[in-house]
């Protein structure tokens, strides 16, 4: 880590900047409002912020009529106030749906309530926002629907076309920001996820065939350290025919899970890092990749902790500061990272 005595005294920010990316976190309202010694290290790492759930159908639908943007407004504000860039996400995904949603919303309706939906978020925002998700999650493949999507209720009351639609009523919301097309698991060697890049590429195909405005892909990037099924090739290969439709890249939810991994968390760390390193290197080779984002900013605050919780009941360490907001070997690795890129 020597090598890095030169990145230890700088930020995250500063070292993506200086390769022409941003690098941010995702965060919550009830996070950066309670911690201040948190908000701090936020300001002090980070280029960009995404609201971790206040944006989502169930924070910000509270009824079929009702909007609340509180929680959203605060971050939006925060944002500005301390000069950060602001992503959203996401504007449909068939989790973190409210209750009424499946009562309320039909074939007959489905359309209006899409539009309706993005209209009114987007516009919210506009000039406001870096790049939307516009569609989290379309694909998955154990669905067994046609061309791979996601069986959700976008899916069934309008079809394929749903995807199209939301992002042409988005762009007109909001003429400014990215459109991103969002997935995970498309990163490992697994027949899996290889069939999965596959249908993604067939998806984005088509709607540049349609002339659809989406304008990235973000990969979420969810990593496992036990994981070896690692083909930087394979990878390589699908950015590069992602970049060749013109389109951009983003690393939207990074994050390096250590179930799986010793007790011992001086090996879970340097595993996690060598991770974080290798993964990014690869993404980074891509000129098409614009920004890295970690789903969160330390391993006091994170999904993972419920979502993953390790069997020998460690706490997970999966993010770039610990749980005092001091950097780890992840941290150094991303900075290597960010530094190994070749200037564009
Ligand atoms: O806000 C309520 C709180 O009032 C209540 O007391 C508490 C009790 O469980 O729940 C709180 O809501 C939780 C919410 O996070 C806010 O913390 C939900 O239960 C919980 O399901 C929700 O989980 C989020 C999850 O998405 C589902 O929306 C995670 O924080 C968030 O990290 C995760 O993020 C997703 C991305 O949006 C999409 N990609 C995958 C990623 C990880 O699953």
């Amino acid at each position: 880590m020597a090598a890095n005595a030169k990145v230890a005294e700088a930020s995250l920010k500063a070292g993506a900047a200086a390769k022409g990316l941003i690098y941010g976190a995702a965060s919550q309202h009830k996070i950066l409002s309670s911690n201040a010694e948190f908000a701090r290290r936020f300001l002090e790492e980070c280029a960009i912020l995404v609201p971790e759930n206040e944006l989502k159908w169930e924070a910000v639908r509270p009824s079929p009529d009702r909007f609340d943007f509180t929680k959203g407004d605060w971050l939006a504000q925060f944002a500005r106030k301390h000069g950060l860039l602001f992503r959203g996400t996401p504007l449909l995904w068939y989790q973190a749906i409210p209750d009424w949603f499946r009562e309320t919303v039909n074939r007959q309706n489905a359309e209006q309530f899409l539009t309706n939906h993005i209209e009114t978020v987007v516009k919210h925002y506009a000039g406001q926002i870096h790049s939307w998700d516009v569609v989290n999650e379309g694909i998955h493949l154990p669905d067994r629907q046609p061309d791979g999507l996601r069986k959700t209720p976008w899916l069934k009351f309008l079809g394929e076309d749903y995807i199209d639609l939301a992002f042409r009523v988005a762009a007109q919301a909001d003429p400014q920001a990215i459109l991103v097309y969002n997935d995970y698991d498309i990163d490992y060697d697994t027949r899996e996820q290889e069939a999965k890049r596959k249908s993604v590429l067939k998806l984005l195909e088509r709607l540049k065939a349609k002339k659809t405005p989406i304008h990235a892909i973000g990969l979420q990037a969810h990593l496992s350290a036990a994981e070896t099924r690692f083909n930087p090739n394979k990878l390589r290969k699908f950015l590069g025919d992602v970049a060749s439709m013109g389109l951009k890249v983003l690393v939207t939810e990074m994050d390096v899970a250590d179930r799986g991994l010793p007790f011992d968390y001086t090996i879970r760390d340097r595993r996690v890092a060598q991770v974080y390193e290798e993964y990014l290197s690869v993404i980074l080779d891509e000129p098409a990749t614009i920004a890295v984002l970690t789903w969160g900013l330390s391993d006091r605050y994170t999904w993972l902790s419920q979502h993953r919780a390790r069997a020998d009941n460690a706490k997970v360490r999966p993010l770039p500061l610990d749980r005092d907001l001091k950097p780890k070997l992840a941290w150094h690795g991303i900075a290597s990272a960010f530094e190994s890129r070749s200037s564009t």
